[in-house]
């Protein structure tokens, strides 16, 4: 495992985006396992300057996102803060900035009348693309992957779940809040990849940022591997890790 502490979030996001671009020079139909939340978006952000003024080519890459709120989905009828699903913040923050096709594209189904059966759906379509190339990862307040929230088997798959009072504390004063939504209209549950599922991604790179989750770093990477911190499974992968993290999220190793 590399783990590679930069001075702050900006050189964080730079990093992560080098080794991100580099798969997809390197394997241009390359699948990208994709990670929501606000610490990726400078990442994100650094994936479209490349685009846009180095030509980095996305026409073949395959995306397969983490997880959605399960009773939201893109709507395009709803302006960009007020619809809060995982769909509008990949199309906002990424997908609709770089030239990946359509097609190629998925995010679990926030919206699906039969979320067990696209959850199958969902493991059935990594498999067929080839499984996974390159996933990228944050970290939860309690230390979950995905939604893959304490007490979560690591050997997961993808499946529906109910969040915990903190993640919905976290994602609320994140995300819900700044938008204007009342905290009584946020989701309680969502799709999310398994801790299985995610072990299968060839590789993986994880990115935390700020001294708040600087325990939590600690106890993924140097305490025990539990089912109480979801992303200490970290340490059973046996592909390419590698964990950016920017000085407050490295200060308790
Ligand atoms: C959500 C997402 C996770 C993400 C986490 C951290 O719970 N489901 O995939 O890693 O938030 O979010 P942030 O980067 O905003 O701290």
């Amino acid at each position: 495992m590399d783990i590679i502490i930069k001075e702050n979030y900006e050189h964080m996001s730079l990093y992560a985006a080098d080794i991100i671009a580099g798969y997809v020079r390197s394997k241009p139909d390359c699948v990208l396992g994709l990670a929501t939340g606000s610490t990726p978006i400078g990442t994100y952000r650094e994936l479209i300057r490349k685009h846009k003024e180095e030509g980095l080519d996305f026409s073949q890459v395959k995306t397969f996102n983490l997880d959605e709120y399960l009773g939201a989905g893109m709507d395009l009828a709803k302006p960009y803060p007020l619809d809060q699903s995982y769909a509008r913040f990949m199309h906002e923050e990424l997908l609709k900035h770089i030239n990946i096709k359509k097609e190629n594209i998925h995010i679990p189904d926030g919206l699906s009348k039969e979320p067990k059966k696209f959850c199958q759906w969902y493991e059935d379509e990594i498999k067929k693309a080839g499984g996974i190339d390159l996933q990228l990862l944050g970290l939860g307040g309690d230390g979950h992957w995905g939604f893959n929230e304490p007490g979560s088997s690591l050997g997961s798959r993808t499946r529906v779940v109910v969040l915990t009072q903190q993640t919905l504390d976290d994602n609320y004063e994140a995300f819900y809040k700044k938008a204007g939504i009342e905290r009584s209209r946020m989701p309680h549950f969502a799709i999310t990849m398994g801790i299985g599922t995610i072990l299968e991604a060839r590789n993986i790179l994880m990115i935390v940022n700020g001294a708040k989750k600087a325990g939590m770093v600690a106890q993924c990477l140097e305490g025990p591997v539990t089912s109480q911190v979801t992303a200490s499974a970290i340490q059973l992968h046996s592909g390419e890790i590698t964990v950016v993290l920017d000085e407050g999220a490295a200060s308790q190793l």
